[in-house]
């Protein structure tokens, strides 16, 4: 049997939370998992929601619809757009990782740039669908050098992850404008930031007026639903969004509805959106207390943030994965995140912040 090899790498951060569970497992060792990419500040109290699901239902029990259910759909429409967008152009996914494969395999560029910190996931999914990965160093660049990025596509992660910063909206705005004169496609994927934001946020109102901004988002990191395997996409281009639903049908055939169900009562009931509320306002407070001893401690890059604050829920500390280890602290070292050698990678690591402050104070006391 020959096999088509993408040359895409299984996650290496899975690996390194397997290998600390390991050795906590064989040395009786207690570790902070900060290497994880999840929200553990608190869990998001769904015991008043699920009272509110029909299970004895059709609308549960049988296949959705492929592009997602419509009371979803018409809840994400109001959640992040004001109700201003167009049912028609979002499309429920398993997940904003299915989502930007799926992004990744309609747009026929060949050329897409991220940030020179990203996400690896982009790498490996971005070889699967057959694309070349160039880098852009920082928003400064994409607004100076702009001509540079036309033909080609720009992902833009804001909040970042791994570095956690939080770019200015207004400059963000800058760029889209000088993008929208020429060819240049954005893929908009900010699952972090919903979590420092409510639904008074207008940031995703001003994206519908760019044609060539495709949205991706996830419900992993604002409401702490990773396990649920869902977001969503939002397209304005007809051509594009036929192509992407065909994609979306025949890659799994819709979306688990207890899934859609469940988050659709979140965004959209008094006890849903109290729950998100709840869950957010505990998660950022203890993000606030995590980020403010880094800094005092002076364990921030300080290349990185100079005097701003990265608002989480990553951030990049300069310590090396196994200074971490050796106060039994998990992380992953910076160089899974970047290509760049002008920068001290080697003696840097992303951690994330989002855990109870107490138990993150106990670690990092011991510097
Ligand atoms: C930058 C970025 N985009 C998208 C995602 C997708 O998350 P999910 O597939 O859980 O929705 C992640 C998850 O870590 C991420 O860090």
């Amino acid at each position: 049997m020959k096999i088509n090899k993408s040359g895409a790498k299984f996650s290496a951060i899975v690996k390194i939370g397997e290998d600390l569970r390991e050795e906590s497992r064989k040395t009786g060792k207690e570790f902070l998992y900060l290497n994880r990419g999840i929200n553990r500040v608190v869990n998001i109290d769904l015991s008043k929601i699920v009272k509110n699901i029909d299970f004895n239902s059709d609308a549960l029990q049988y296949y959705p619809h492929s592009k997602g259910m419509v009371p979803l759909r018409k809840a994400i429409n109001n959640e992040f757009f004001a109700g201003k967008a167009s049912e028609e152009n979002i499309y429920v996914t398993s997940g904003g990782m299915n989502a930007l494969s799926l992004v990744f395999q309609t747009i026929e560029i060949e050329t897409f740039y991220t940030n020179s910190f990203y996400w690896g996931a982009y790498s490996n999914a971005l070889k699967i669908a057959g694309k070349n990965q160039f880098f852009y160093n920082d928003f400064d660049d994409l607004k100076t050098n702009f001509k540079k990025y036309d033909n080609g596509t720009v992902i833009i992660c804001d909040p970042n992850n791994p570095t956690g910063s939080k770019t200015d909206d207004n400059q963000l705005f800058e760029i889209l404008d000088l993008f929208s004169k020429q060819n240049t496609a954005v893929i908009w994927d900010g699952p972090y930031r919903r979590l420092f934001y409510d639904n008074t946020d207008n940031l995703y109102q001003k994206l519908l007026t760019y044609d060539n901004v495709i949205i991706t988002e996830s419900f992993s990191k604002s409401i702490g639903l990773s396990g649920q395997r869902i977001g969503f996409m939002h397209c304005k281009n007809q051509v594009f969004n036929e192509e992407f639903a065909v994609r979306l049908l025949y890659s799994g055939n819709g979306i688990n509805a207890f899934a859609q169900i469940l988050v659709e009562k979140i965004l959209s009931t008094p006890e849903g959106k109290k729950a998100a509320e709840d869950f957010k306002t505990k998660t950022v407070a203890d993000i606030t207390e995590n980020i403010k001893l880094l800094k005092n401690k002076k364990l921030l890059v300080e290349e990185f943030y100079g005097n701003k604050t990265p608002v989480g829920i990553f951030v990049i500390v300069n310590k090396s994965f196994n200074e971490l280890k050796e106060k039994n602290i998990g992380s992953v070292p910076l160089n899974y995140f970047t290509k760049r050698k002008d920068i001290d990678v080697e003696n840097y690591s992303r951690i994330c912040v989002s855990v109870p402050k107490n138990d993150f104070r106990l670690f990092f006391e011991k510097f």
